[in-house]
Formats: structure tokens, C-alpha cells, sequence
């Protein structure tokens, strides 16, 4: 169903049919964005949810659909990264490689990783966005065009790395943001951790935007981002609003609980 100004919302039985849904979606939208372009270029998001798509995307018919996907022309980034090592249990990186890199034929020069190596995290940052700007073929000030952006939402209404309380969210919501910025490095108290991620800029930029959101946890949360008054501040996942291109949200039915769709 279409919500005006906060895009199409879709509801499923649970996390496997939501995931089914999105990766037949991607079918679609990738082989769309490789014959118009040549590759299609996507943002993943990290934590649990995007496991159970991984796992469809990376088996064949008659339960994935691995097979239909040109892989060769499949070029692969990160929305957000934890600021720890590739091989570390919390890294999105081996999260990723762990349920998605290793079981589809992907080239490796198209998995481009958020490096998270360098002492300082905004040197990290910086390096990322170098890299965006050479991928996309974009110069200073312009900003690149992600295919698809994956995103989750966490219970405290932050999404990628965006969380409330930090630098980057505070300065997209009292509008000294540096909209030509694409990565950002921010320390996020609640896990006393740096993150690393891509801007609302670039996110807003992408053609297409889908939140993959499953379980109760997740519902109260959704209702204030979705339907609730806009405080960003608190909500940072009310930030995305693509300026050109499609908002999906793909709930499962718990996390869609609060929302009272007819
Ligand atoms: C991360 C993610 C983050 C995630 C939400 C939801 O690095 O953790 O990018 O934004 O999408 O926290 O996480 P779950 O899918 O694990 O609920």
C-alpha cells in the first residue's frame, strides 16, 4: 500500500516471504539496471535481517534465485560498516561474505568492502569515498547513484549507521549538513564503537530504497518513524526519503503490527 510522501509499503506472512519478495524484486530491478547501464550497483545493509534474503539470493530454483541473477555485472557495497576488523564476528563485511560472497559467483573486483583499517576511522571514511567517486565516476560535489540501497532499522529508530545523538544525524537535522559528503565516521555510545556510513545524501539518491524489517521488536518503532511527527533527531530513519527514486518498506507482519494497515 502507498503512503503518501513515505512510500509503498509491502507486508508478508513472515521474514522468509518478505525475503522471497525482495530477492524476486532484485531479480527484476538488477537485470533492469544491467541492461540500461551494463552493471547494477548495491548497497547492502548489515545485521540479521539481510541473512534470510542472502540465503535467497544464493540458491537456485526452485528456492533462490541465484541463477537469475548476472552476478558478473553485480557490483557490491555497504551502507554502513562496525569499525572492526573484516574477520570480526560483528563485521558486516564477514557477515556478508559468510551467508552471500561465498556461495554466488561474484567477482572479487566487484565487492568493494568499507575499509575499516586505518587508526582513524575518518580516514577510513574519506578512503571510502574516494573509492565511491571512482566506481561511479563522479567528481566533488556530485553524488553517485546506488541501483538499490538495502536498509534496516533498528529499535531505537536508527538506520545504516545513522544513529541518533551522533554528528552526522544532529547536522542533517538542524541543516549545517555537508549534503556534498558521502561517508561519514561517527562513535556511537550505545556500543561503544565507531561506525562508518554512507550519508542521507547518497542514500536519497538511489533509485530505489528498500527497508527489510522484521519482528515485534521492530513495530513500535516503525509506526513512529512511518506515521509519527517528523523528529529525525530521535528518529534518524525518517531521513530517508528519496529525492528521485523509489521508497519500499518490506515488513514481515509482526513488525508491520503497529501500523493498523486496512
Ligand atoms: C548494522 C546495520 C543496521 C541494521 C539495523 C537492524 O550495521 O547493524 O546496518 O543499521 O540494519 O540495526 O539490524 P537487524 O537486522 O539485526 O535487526
Amino acid at each position: 500500500m502507498k503512503i503518501p510522501d513515505k512510500g509503498d509499503v509491502r507486508v508478508y506472512e513472515n521474514l522468509d516471504e518478505l525475503s522471497r519478495a525482495a530477492a524476486n524484486d532484485f531479480v527484476i530491478r538488477s537485470n533492469s539496471a544491467i541492461q540500461k547501464n551494463g552493471k547494477c550497483c548495491v548497497a547492502l545493509s548489515g545485521g540479521n535481517t539481510p541473512k534470510s534474503l542472502f540465503q535467497v539470493l544464493s540458491v537456485p530454483k526452485p528456492d533462490g534465485v541465484l541463477d537469475q541473477i548476472d552476478w558478473q555485472r553485480i557490483h557490491l557495497f555497504w551502507g554502513d560498516e562496525r569499525y572492526v576488523s573484516k574477520s570480526s564476528s560483528t563485521s558486516n563485511f564477514r557477515m556478508t561474505q559468510e551467508y552471500l560472497l561465498l556461495k554466488v559467483p561474484i567477482p572479487k573486483e566487484n565487492v568493494h568492502p568499507i575499509p575499516t583499517k586505518d587508526p582513524d576511522p575518518e580516514v577510513s571514511a574519506a578512503n571510502y569515498e574516494d573509492l565511491l567517486k571512482d566506481e561511479f565516476g563522479i567528481a566533488e560535489g556530485e553524488l553517485p547513484i546506488f541501483d538499490v540501497i538495502y536498509l534496516g532499522l533498528g529499535p531505537d529508530g536508527h538506520t545504516a549507521s545513522l544513529f541518533s545523538g551522533t554528528k552526522v544525524v544532529q547536522s542533517y537535522c538542524d541543516g549545517t549538513e555537508n549534503a556534498a559528503r558521502l561517508v561519514a565516521s561517527a562513535w556511537v555510545e550505545e556500543f561503544k564503537m565507531y561506525r562508518i556510513t554512507l550519508t542521507p545524501s547518497v542514500i536519497n539518491n538511489a533509485w530505489c530504497v528498500q527497508f527489510l524489517i522484521s519482528g515485534a521488536d521492530k513495530s513500535e518503532t516503525l509506526k513512529e518513524v512511518i506515521k509519527g511527527a517528523y523528529r529525525p533527531d530521535k528518529f534518524p530513519a525518517q531521513l530517508i526519503n528519496p529525492t528521485q527514486g523509489e521508497l519500499i518498506w518490506y515488513l514481515d507482519k509482526q513488525a508491520a503490527q503497529a501500523l493498523d494497515l486496512p
